[in-house]
């Protein structure tokens, strides 16, 4: 694996494509389905390197990008709850640097010289939960979900003795959101497992699976008769403070009936967090409960109300992960993987092995280049790692265990799609090679025209229920759905469909149903739908809002694609928009086929027009620089409050600029400001305008 520094823009575009779509798809089965693929350390790994090419490529955040979300969505199984406060995540810290850092950053954003006081405290491997008390009784339970709305689990969480339905005590706010985790210990997840495969169920890969799995049952009763154990070590919504410290927090939810982590601590500095960790990592074989490393928060609310959150994490806490072990195993194939836009991806088809509980079989070798710089051949004996600062997948081969007959990899020159087209290696805009290669079907290859109605059809997309992978292959196959449009043609097959086995009037009709359904779709689902490299959801509503009509987005896509100097400019001036998208765009539209097909799809549809930007605090959409020095807040702050209610804060003043704030000291911004008559507002003023639009702290 190249390290972030070398890597060029053209390989960041790739593997941020990659890792994406690599992270998704794992969300989507240790969120939705409770059984992870990888372990814990490689997921980490794989967000971290996200991370850090993003921060290199600023300017390539993708907008699915996997460090802007939390989770996955939710089940349809149960009901949706959406939590008075969101439920957001923790950046995570893998080094002593790492904390150190952290507690650096806090003192900058702060303005503080003396030194900070912290909680740290277990962190703990299970799955988090959001209890809802009115007047002391238990009212709702949710699990995280998406962050913003998660899955009712109500009658589950009542089954959970540590779990007090009335809480204990007094002092208690009339409505408080406890959060905490629900988890399962050693010895009682083992004993689960056992009954399980005695009795020829299905065994969980370790107790967070278990926990997750035991909580989210349609049947309650099922749930109950799981030992499952709860810790508390947060809120969302309070109707009124409770506390002013983490650690008082921590003393009141005890009182209230709650289970706290006893290997909780208050520390004093980067000292106190460092020694925190030291002490936790040695306690940790003897908890009997499963922990991932240690979660340090700043101890006083205020201050914790002051650093409040970016993007998806909030400032004033971190989780220090702990590093995990390295395992050896065989490589017993190297398969070759076809994506949707026809990138190949070799994967290692590993001899099982447990790494933390979870058993993996598989690792990504990424290219060609990767395979070569590993020298890694079937039937090597390698080394996995799982933790660091690179995706730990396969770090080296054991030489001295290498098979005599084992042969240098060769990069198949074919394609394994049933085409069998040549191999070709893809060229950036200016001609150079990248490590990326892929089939040259295009079009034709059917690999890559299942991926692409799969993505179609995704959730995100078109969202069309009952159609799955195994019926589009299936529909595929007999050429019934060869491009997104048949899809809304697959009615006229409803005889042959339903002489398909498995395929009843109900499920007929349901399917039918779900089609019609999306028959009618917003533009931002239209153009995500399409499939086009680089535009993912977020652009895709921008262009959405951007254009306002599908007929426009046609119109200046047809002239994107003939280069027509007006209709680029038109995209290049939308908020995020750049030359990735712009070529992506131009290359998708100046190809006769996808123009065709796009056509032939927009004549089966009705595509609504875009909805207008949310208006509705005083600010948002506005442009908004700071100048001059700030008296009530730092820059930071002032910038973050600002993101928050929707204001977009640029560094510099031009005609776009809707507010300058102005500090004593303000210069020649507020002189440009002056000539080009813009608003220009005091910092209290500015307090003012926003002070009623904030949300309410938690
Ligand atoms: S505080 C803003 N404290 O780790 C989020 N989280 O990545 C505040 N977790 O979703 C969370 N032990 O599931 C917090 N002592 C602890 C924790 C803890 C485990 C989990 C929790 C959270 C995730 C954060």
């Amino acid at each position: 694996m190249k390290p972030v520094e070398s890597l060029t823009e053209a390989e960041a575009v790739e593997e941020l494509t990659r890792l994406a779509d690599e992270i998704t798809a794992h969300d989507i089965r240790y969120y939705q389905q409770d059984q992870p693929s990888v372990s814990d350390a490689e997921y980490d790994a794989l967000k971290q390197r996200n991370a850090a090419i993003e921060a290199r490529f600023p300017h390539l955040i993708r907008e699915n990008s996997p460090s802007l979300r939390v989770g996955a969505a939710r089940s349809e199984q149960f009901a949706p709850v959406e939590h008075g406060v969101p439920m957001l995540s923790l950046d995570n810290a893998f080094s002593d640097e790492d904390a150190l850092e952290f507690d650096a950053r806090v003192k900058r954003f702060l303005r503080l010289d003396e030194e900070v006081y912290y909680t740290a405290e277990p962190k703990i491997d299970g799955l988090s939960c959001s209890i809802r008390y009115e007047k002391g009784r238990l009212v709702q339970a949710a699990t995280r979900g998406d962050g913003r709305v998660g899955e009712d689990v109500t009658a589950n969480v009542r089954t959970i003795k540590e779990i007090p339905t009335k809480l204990e005590g007094e002092g208690w706010p009339d409505v408080i959101e406890v959060r905490g985790e629900v988890y399962l210990g050693h010895a009682e997840f083992a004993a689960l497992n056992e009954a399980a495969a005695a009795a020829g169920q299905k065994t969980y890969a370790n107790p967070r699976n278990a926990a997750a799995g035991s909580l989210r049952q349609i049947d309650p009763k099922i749930t109950a008769r799981r030992p499952l154990r709860f810790f508390a070590y947060a809120w969302g919504y309070v109707s009124a403070p409770f506390a002013e410290t983490q650690w008082e927090a921590l003393q009141k939810l005890k009182a209230w009936g709650f289970q706290i982590t006893p290997q909780s601590r208050c520390v004093k500095g980067a000292e106190g967090l460092l020694a925190a960790y030291a002490a936790m990592e040695a306690e940790r074989p003897k908890l009997g409960f499963d922990i991932d490393g240690v979660v340090y928060k700043v101890d006083r609310l205020d201050w914790q109300q002051r650093l409040g959150f970016v993007s998806r994490a909030p400032r004033w806490g971190v989780a220090r992960k702990f590093p995990a072990q390295q395992a050896r195993t065989v490589i017993e194939a190297i398969d070759i993987q076809v994506g949707r836009t026809g990138a190949l991806t070799p994967v290692a088809r590993l001899r099982p092995v447990t790494v933390g509980g979870v058993v993996v079989t598989n690792a990504t070798l990424h290219n060609a280049d990767e395979i070569a710089r590993l020298d890694v051949r079937v039937g090597d004996t390698i080394v996995l790692q799982r933790a660091g600062d690179v995706i730990p997948q396969i770090l080296r081969v054991i030489l001295e265990e290498r098979p005599k007959d084992a042969v240098p990899y060769e990069f198949p020159h074919v394609c394994p799609c049933p085409l069998k087209t040549d191999i070709v290696r893809e060229t950036t805009a200016s001609g150079a090679e990248t490590v990326v290669r892929r089939c040259s079907g295009e079009f034709a290859c059917p690999f890559q025209r299942i991926n692409h109605l799969l993505h179609f059809v995704s959730r995100r997309a078109f969202d069309i229920e009952g159609l799955g992978e195994k019926q589009l292959t299936a529909f595929f196959e007999r050429g019934w759905i060869r491009a997104p449009a048949d899809i809304f043609r697959l009615h006229e097959k409803r005889d042959e469909l339903l002489a398909m086995e498995r395929m009843g009037e109900t499920s007929v009709g349901n399917l039918l149903a779900n089609i019609e359904a999306r028959r009618t779709i917003g533009l931002d689902r239209f153009i995500y739908g399409l499939g086009i490299r680089h535009i993912g959801e977020t652009t895709a509503t921008i262009m959405a809002r951007g254009y306002g009509s599908a007929a426009h987005f046609l119109e200046a896509m047809d002239k994107v694609a003939a280069r027509d100097p007006e209709a680029i400019e038109e995209l290049d001036a939308m908020d995020q928009i750049g030359d990735a998208v712009i070529e992506a765009a131009a290359a998708f539209f100046g190809e006769d086929h996808n123009r065709a097909m796009v056509q032939d799809l927009f004549a089966e549809l009705t595509v609504l027009d875009a909805e207008k930007p949310k208006t509705d605090t005083a600010v948002a959409g506005k442009t908004v620089v700071f100048t001059g020095a700030l008296e009530r807040m730092t820059r930071d702050e002032a910038k973050a409050q600002a993101e928050r209610l929707g204001a977009k804060v640029s560094g510099s003043v031009s005609r776009k600029t809707d507010i300058v704030v102005a500090g004593p000291g303000a210069g020649s911004k507020l002189k440009t400001a002056a000539e080009l008559g813009i608003q220009v507002l005091t910092e209290d003023e500015w307090l003012e305008m926003v002070g009623s639009q904030e949300p309410t702290p938690p």
